[in-house]
């Protein structure tokens, strides 16, 4: 089996990859800054907002790595520093680190949103940063082009989009790793009541009509799972929606 890392592995989307990919025999490890409430191969606690962290959180993960889910995130109910932090630096950061212990057929999945969709209306910016490596230069780089607070989340999310789609590319020619994005509709899990707070509820009222209900965190689960595994071995740089068609009915 696989040796598999999972970030936000104590909730929602990240918990129910965890189940899948352990029932599917992969030797999972998980990241959170809370203890997991289902059983792991392993677990390491970290607050993958600080780049010491990340790095002392990456020493105690085992040298040879085959797949990185990037599940763990937050809301935009969160401080814009926070959700810069832990959405697109403390993510590229680690995915980094870890690419380092990857080799050919290795895969990264990063989970987006339907709210970063509108990434090519400020590709320019994205790219910008997507071009400024390391945490620390791309904090300074946010210092210098700051994000207003209402927009954090979807802001950080199109970034996520822009770099995982540019970055891939030269990843995967290099090292023959995948990197990918799923990108979610509303999930029914503890942050949906954030996306109210964020949206309002006339916005959320809306999708939900639209598409009678939420996803569940185990229709997303399988899609992060596939793209980890070799079924996917010449997909590489997409965004991939699960959404029930969502995004669809707004064209
Ligand atoms: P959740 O809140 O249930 O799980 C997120 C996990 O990330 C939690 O276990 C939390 O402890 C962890 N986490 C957050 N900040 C952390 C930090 N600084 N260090 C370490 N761990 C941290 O949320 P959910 O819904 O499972 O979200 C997973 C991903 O899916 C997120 O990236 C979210 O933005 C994305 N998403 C969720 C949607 C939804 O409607 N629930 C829709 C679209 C995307």
């Amino acid at each position: 089996g696989k040796t598999i890392v999972v970030t936000g592995c104590s909730s929602g989307i990240g918990a129910e990859t965890v189940r899948l990919l352990r029932t599917r025999g992969a030797r999972v490890i998980g990241m959170d800054r809370h203890e997991p409430l289902l059983s792991l191969d392993g677990f390491v606690k970290a607050d993958l907002s600080e780049q010491a962290a990340i790095d002392d959180a990456v020493r105690q993960l085992p040298e040879r790595i085959d797949a990185l889910a990037n599940v763990a995130g937050v809301p935009g109910t969160a401080q814009a520093d926070a959700v810069a932090r832990v959405n697109f630096l403390g993510l590229r950061h680690l995915s980094l680190r870890l690419l380092e212990r990857m080799g050919e057929g290795g895969s990264i999945v990063n989970v987006s949103s339907i709210l970063g969709a509108e990434w090519p209306a400020r590709l320019e910016a994205h790219r910008a940063l997507a071009e400024t490596p390391g945490f620390e230069a791309g904090l300074a780089w946010l210092a210098r082009h700051p994000v207003a607070q209402e927009t954090c989340y979807q802001y950080f999310k199109e970034a996520l989009i822009v770099w995982t789609l540019t970055q891939s590319q030269k990843i995967f020619l290099r090292q023959g790793v995948r990197m990918n994005c799923v990108a979610p509709g509303p999930v029914l899990t503890p942050i949906l009541g954030d996306f109210v707070a964020m949206l309002g509820e006339e916005r959320v009222q809306k999708d939900a009509h639209r598409m009678k209900r939420p996803a569940l965190a185990d229709e997303v689960a399988p899609v992060i799972a596939f793209l980890c595994s070799d079924d996917a071995r010449w997909v590489s740089g997409i965004n991939l929606p699960v959404d029930g068609g969502l995004a669809s009915t707004y064209v």
